[in-house]
Formats: C-alpha cells, structure tokens, sequence
C-alpha cells in the first residue's frame, strides 16, 4: 500500500493532507525518513511513525467513546469491589482508559489500546480542553467564579486558571461550564471546594473538539477516523 493511502486510511489526516506530511518529512517507515509519495509500506511488518509517534492501519487499534455513569471505577479493577467501567464495554482485545473520571463523575471517556494516543490526549503539553458541566446547590456569584477562572487556592497552592461560565440558574441549581487543560486530580472539585460551594453532579462533557454528543449514560461508541486525528494535529 501507497505511504500517503496507508497515512489516510488511518485516520492521520485527508490523503491530500498526508501528501503535505510526507514532504514535510516527518514521517519515518523502520526509523528511516520518507518523503517520496509513491513509497510503499508492508502493512504487516513495517513500522511507520509521524513525528515519532507510531500510525496503525484501523483495526489494528481500537477507539470508544464511553459515557461514564456515577458510581463507576476507572480501573480494571477496584480493590473496594466496586464496579468498574470495563463491565460496559464489550471488547476482544484489552483496552485502558484515556485518563480517568472520579467515582461520582460522570461523562466522556475514551477507551483505547493505542497508548501514544492516550499520552496524546492526557499530556497537558498537548493542551486539549477538557470541558465539564458542574451543578452546584444555590445562586453562585460572579465573584466566586472570578476566583475560579483566576485560579482558586487550595492547600496553599493555587490550581491553574480555568475557562468558567454560568449557564443557567434553575431550581435553586447553577449549571457552570467549566475548561481545563489539565487533568489533576480531583481538580474541578477541589476548585470548588475552595469556594465553598459542594458539586451535586459533575459531568464531562467535551475533550478537545470531541463530545459527549447524544450519547446514552453506560454506553460506547467508536470514535471516528476525524475525531482520533483531532487530537494528531493535522486537521
Ligand atoms: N475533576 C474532578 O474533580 N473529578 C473528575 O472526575 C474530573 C475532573
């Protein structure tokens, strides 16, 4: 198979795109540089990189968006007992999660057996957002979500800067959206702790431009051949 085919047809970038790539030279077969557009690639034994990072023909790798509900573990298995996303999800092969959602966090998570792009996706030298809608009990002030956007202290330490807006006030609950790049622990709680107002529900909603969309809570879905180069930055 054709270099710049075998680039597109995984997922990389359009074919025309690739051809750019490859005359870019920054794609490697066997740890050697190729920038000739008719160069064909064993697609069962060569070993192709774009800037460093390993490309797989699709099928080879698998991709899912899931819908975390509340009341799930991240891992493959929790020592509570107590249960784990991997009981939704029906795959052959093993997968792993992109990052991890706390137990009462609920919302979009990838699933994948690609471990370069999982570190894609989770590296905060990437800079993909994350986008989270956060209920809280009462009116919650401008003020307090100045601090939050300004970065809260918590423990003396002041969190990273976070894109925060209301988006609705109903039945005593604020609805806030809120944009992270990083993925510290228990950090959109902890923003909120640090103004003293409790989470009643947190949900991610966004990871870099892929969305939750209309997904159903407990099921998977694959991510598109698009929605995996978003995150390679070819688009
Ligand atoms: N921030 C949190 O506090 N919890 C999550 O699960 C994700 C982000």
């Amino acid at each position: 198979m054709r270099i710049n085919k075998y680039l597109s047809a995984s997922g990389v970038a359009s074919r025309r795109k690739c051809e750019e790539i490859i005359l870019a030279k920054r794609v490697t077969i066997n740890g050697a540089v190729v920038d000739v557009l008719s160069t064909d690639v064993n697609e069962k034994k060569d070993v192709v990189c774009v800037d460093g990072i390993q490309v797989k023909l699709p099928g080879e790798f698998v991709y899912l968006k899931l819908n975390k509900p509340k009341g799930y573990a991240c891992t493959a298995s929790d020592e509570k007992g107590r249960k784990t996303i991997f009981e939704l999800v029906k795959s052959d092969v093993r997968l792993f999660s992109v990052g991890r959602l706390d137990y009462d966090t609920e919302g979009l998570i990838f699933l994948t057996n690609d471990g370069e792009f999982a570190n894609l996706v989770i590296h905060p030298k990437f800079h993909f957002e994350k986008e989270y809608h956060v209920l809280v009990e009462g009116a919650v002030k401008e003020s307090e979500l100045a601090v939050l956007r300004k970065g809260a202290v918590v423990d003396g330490k002041r969190m990273p800067p976070a894109k925060v807006k209301a988006l609705s006030f109903d039945g005593n609950i604020t609805k806030i959206s809120v944009v992270i790049n990083e993925g510290q622990n228990h950090q959109v709680r902890r923003m909120f702790e640090a103004i003293g107002r409790e989470i009643r529900l947190l949900k991610r909603v966004r990871i870099g431009s892929v969305t939750l969309g209309g997904l159903s809570r407990g099921k998977t879905k694959p991510l598109t051949a698009e929605e995996i180069s978003s995150f390679r930055g070819d688009k």
